[in-house]
């Protein structure tokens, strides 16, 4: 017979060490390349100072972007296993479908191969072909490099509409990422019948990953019904934007993330998003549309550039599987803590250490103000194109210069350098390495030379491959 045998004495009830951990174990792992300064010094003058060019193995940490290049679940990939790949009735299609009305409340699914597809099939769907859109302004908070193009191709303009502070880098607010609602409210009563739909990006990129308080989504959605306007989201952040809304929003701080982020989508009329981000996958996109007209609509177009859309969209049923498991991963609150803190503990030793990054950091990366950051550079020297190469020479850090709204005190756009932290990649030992580069780098700056290069050439998102000469 066993007799209970009480290890710990029953008087200890509770444990006070925070579970400050990852929330998973790493099962597959991929050698880093460990190389030397003279090595990078090399290999950045064979590729001309452009690190898009640079073959992968030869960085250390890449931080050149978040999208895509996160690390998949057991669970997801034995999901790809069962993947139906039928072109019709498609079960991993249903399976993604079912996630989708779990999770966002919309069941009308066309799956892409990523974000910009979406926001393609969304813009032709409502707005039409290239130049129906004359005449016709699409508002939201800032509108992602892709999606701008892709209404300006229609002859529409974009405008942003970001609160107050959300452009300085220095103002320390919880919700950056907010929409001017007065401004809103203005431009649709002026412009009105020219607003085709409204967007909100979640978080909003194009200002350091800044959240939008589900306080400020309500408010759009008041407007949008006001003046008869469907609200569509930019939603490749939606989880990290939920796990902010929990930490910085009072009223907000005991539901789960499930609930906010159930809220978020109940507010909208559907959502183009990238799977690749808080999809938890490396490729993918969703376009969720809740009018069944514009559904159907966006179905028709749909089948003639990326596939018959009730079955696999632009994808292969094993990767509909990888984003139905990933949709759902990516709300496990463990994992937003862990990510979430991960990288306020780098914002808060880059400030400590005296550093200048945009505050506070958003979700899913760091972002350097290059200009202040190399003071002896004169803006005609690229500050963030050469901070970048001296990310990279210094310590095989691959960051990326990145286009944003941020500006000044002086009001100018700022020249910014983002590291983009990919999910569930990189562990705290990796991440204060490059905490320790950069703040090496800091004290040394005056070493920082100014980067040639014209830029010949600026496409879209980051494929702003920048031509250096
Ligand atoms: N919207 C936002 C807010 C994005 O950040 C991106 C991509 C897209 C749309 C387009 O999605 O790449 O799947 O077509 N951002 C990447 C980045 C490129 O590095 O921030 P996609």
């Amino acid at each position: 017979m066993f007799m209970p045998i009480y290890l710990i004495d029953q008087a200890i009830r509770t444990m006070s060490i925070a579970l400050d951990f990852e929330p998973y174990r790493i099962n597959t792992v991929e050698p880093i390349r460990i190389s030397t300064r003279q090595e990078r010094r090399r290999w950045l003058q064979e590729v001309e100072f452009n690190l898009f060019r640079l073959p992968a193995e030869r960085v250390m940490i890449d931080l050149i972007t978040d999208s895509g290049t996160g690390a998949m679940s057991s669970a997801q990939w034995s999901a790809m296993m069962r993947g139906d790949e039928s072109y019709a009735g498609s079960a991993s299609y249903q399976r993604l479908k079912e996630v989708c009305n779990d999770a966002f409340g919309i069941g009308n699914v066309i799956p892409t191969h990523q974000g910009r597809v979406s926001e393609r099939l969304l813009v032709e769907t409502i707005i039409g072909a290239p130049h129906a859109g004359r005449g016709m302004i699409v508002p939201n908070n800032a509108h992602f490099d892709t999606t701008r193009r892709m209404i300006e191709q229609s002859g529409a303009q974009a405008v942003n509409v970001l609160c107050m502070g959300g452009e300085g880098a220095s103002v320390i607010a919880p919700f950056k990422g907010n929409v001017d609602l007065r401004q809103l409210e203005e431009l649709l009563c002026e412009r009105g019948e020219d607003v085709p739909f409204v967007m909100v990006t979640v978080t909003c990129n194009s200002n350091g990953g800044q959240p939008v308080s589900l306080e400020n989504l309500r408010g759009v959605r008041k407007l949008c019904n006001r003046f008869g306007k469907m609200l569509f989201l930019d939603g490749c952040r939606f989880a990290e934007n939920a796990w902010l809304i929990k930490e910085r929003e009072a009223r907000e701080r005991d539901r789960g993330v499930r609930q906010i982020v159930r809220e978020m989508f109940d507010l909208s009329d559907g959502a183009a998003m990238s799977a690749r981000k808080d999809g938890l996958c490396n490729c993918g996109g969703l376009l969720l549309v809740r009018d069944e007209a514009l559904y159907q609509k966006a179905c028709g177009l749909c089948v003639l550039t990326q596939g018959f859309q009730a079955s696999y969209g632009g994808v292969a049923g094993r990767d509909m599987e990888a984003m139905a498991v990933g949709v759902q991963e990516a709300m496990d609150e463990s994992h937003l803590s862990c990510r979430v803190r991960g990288i306020a503990r780098m914002e808060q030793r880059l400030i400590d250490a005296g550093v200048p990054v945009v505050r506070p950091a958003g979700g899913h990366a760091i972002y350097l103000d290059a200009e202040e950051f190399c003071g002896h550079l004169t803006p005609g020297d690229h500050p963030a194109q050469s901070l970048v190469c001296a990310l990279y020479e210094h310590g095989g850090i691959r960051a990326s210069r990145i286009g944003s709204v941020l500006r000044n005190e002086r009001g100018q756009l700022l020249e910014l350098v983002r590291l983009a932290i990919p999910r569930r990649v990189y562990t705290p030992a990796h991440l204060d390495y490059v905490v320790e580069v950069i703040i090496e780098l800091r004290e040394r700056v005056s070493a920082i030379k100014p980067a040639k290069m014209q830029v010949v050439e600026v496409k879209c998102g980051l494929e702003a491959a920048l031509e250096i000469v």
